[in-house]
């Protein structure tokens, strides 16, 4: 395995930053010295890190790989490659996929493409077997594949009961449950955020309390159970308001929103292009104004991409007839740097450190950058410009809102492993 030196770049992790050299060896940091002093290290590759920060590897808890059954909109290749490019060291598979990952067989299947991909590639399970929301999938055999978080995400589990006894057994299991909070039935088919916006655009609408309904009941099942919920791309005043109050009492719950949850608007919708479809929907003004002061306020524990790939057929039916979702493997980091208003060390810890401890992911990401450690890393520009071009993405979709958008901060090297698997922001396999 070839060494890795990277040179003069500001070290940043949960313990502070300073400026630093990292040597890289058989998959492990073999050296931090300070700058200048690496100078004799001898490495096969060197990766310049001059005005870049070098950071712990990004860790994204929702990610869709698409594989198994919609190989056409992504892959467990294409889309390591993307997460790669975006900085990420490690994925968390989403479940939803056919078949859903809901046994033993389907996750085994997930994990073996995984290993063969640019990153580390983690699977979620279902909590209910296919999603339909009925029965509870083998969670201890899942469990013990390695599978550290559940969730039936694309649907919430309406079933309070069965979500109850899910929090049990996964209370015992030690593993988590991840909630899509959405009341089906309070949703009804909505396309967008419902409000004065989707009147106006004669589209049918969700409203904000589809959300936050099921946020209210898992806080109170987090409550009876003691079991550990994390709530998925949170998208209302109301749902983080819920979260921090859950939080004040001591209960186990902990909390992501999107890049578009901080970024867009359900004005977007006035364009009917579907590319802004996504669920949770858009929402106002005064909700991305709240889900940016959680990012602050520290009642949001990470940032999750949700990054959703759709082909072009899918995306180019009518808005309401389009499937929900949007890229973001490649966009998120440089959504935070440029729409937050926040230190480049918190957008880290709410993209790297907070999201591996959610998962137990901290053995190998997001852990300080200190000799011995996995070298899981990525050395970012925070200055670099740039514009996003859908058809510079390695994902197979192109569904991206961001297209012609300029960005500040770029992703320039990232090391999975110990391997430089970005140079120069281009994907080395
Ligand atoms: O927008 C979304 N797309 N939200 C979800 O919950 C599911 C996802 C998908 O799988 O496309």
């Amino acid at each position: 395995m070839k060494t890795i030196a990277i040179r003069g770049g500001e070290v940043v992790d949960a313990t502070g930053s300073r400026r630093a050299d990292v040597l890289v060896e058989d998959g492990r940091i073999a050296a931090v010295v300070p700058e200048g002093e690496g100078r004799d290290l001898v490495a096969d590759v060197t990766l310049d890190a001059g005005g870049c920060v070098v950071a712990p590897g990004l860790v994204d808890l929702h990610t869709h790989l698409r594989q198994p059954g919609a190989e056409e909109a992504e892959t467990i290749e294409t889309g390591a490659r993307a997460a790669v490019l975006g900085g990420f060291t490690c994925v968390l598979a989403m479940p939803n996929t056919t078949p859903a990952i809901d046994s033993a067989g389907v996750a085994r299947e997930v994990l073996e493409l995984g290993r063969a991909a640019c990153c580390d590639v983690r699977t979620s399970a279902a909590i209910t077997v296919g999603r339909a929301g009925e029965q509870l999938t083998p969670m201890a055999e899942l469990a013990a594949l390695g599978v550290r978080l559940f969730t039936d995400d694309g649907t919430g589990v309406q079933d309070g009961r069965l979500m109850r006894r899910a929090l049990e057994y996964a209370s015992a299991l030690g593993v988590v449950l991840a909630q899509h909070c959405e009341d089906a039935v309070l949703s009804g088919g909505g396309a967008m955020n419902e409000g004065a916006w989707s009147s106006r655009l004669g589209l049918p609408g969700q409203p904000a309390e589809a959300e936050e309904v099921m946020v209210m009941r898992d806080v109170a099942l987090a409550r009876m159970t003691g079991g550990r919920v994390h709530f998925q791309h949170l998208s209302t005043r109301r749902s983080l308001e819920l979260v921090a109050a859950a939080k004040a009492e001591g209960l186990r719950v902990t909390c992501e929103v999107t890049p578009h949850h901080f970024t867009l608007t359900e004005a977007c919708c006035a364009s009917y292009d579907p590319v802004f479809k996504v669920n949770p929907p858009l929402r106002t003004d005064d909700d991305v104004a709240a889900v940016r002061a959680g990012l602050a306020s520290g009642v949001v524990d990470c940032i999750a991409t949700d990054h959703a790939p759709h082909t072009p057929e899918a995306k180019e039916q009518p808005f309401d007839q389009a499937p929900p979702g949007m890229l973001g493997l490649e966009t998120a980091l440089a959504l935070a740097l440029t729409h937050l208003d926040l230190p480049i060390a918190e957008v880290l810890a709410l993209m790297s450190w907070r999201p591996a401890a959610i998962i137990g992911a901290d053995d190998a990401h997001g852990g300080p950058i200190a000799e011995g450690r996995p070298a899981n890393l990525c050395v970012v520009d925070p200055s670099a410009t740039w514009t996003v071009d859908p058809d510079r993405l390695a994902s197979r979709s192109r569904n991206t809102p961001y297209a012609g958008m300029r960005l500040t901060g770029r992703v320039r090297h990232t090391v999975v492993d110990g391997e430089a698997v970005v140079i120069d922001a281009e994907a080395q396999r």
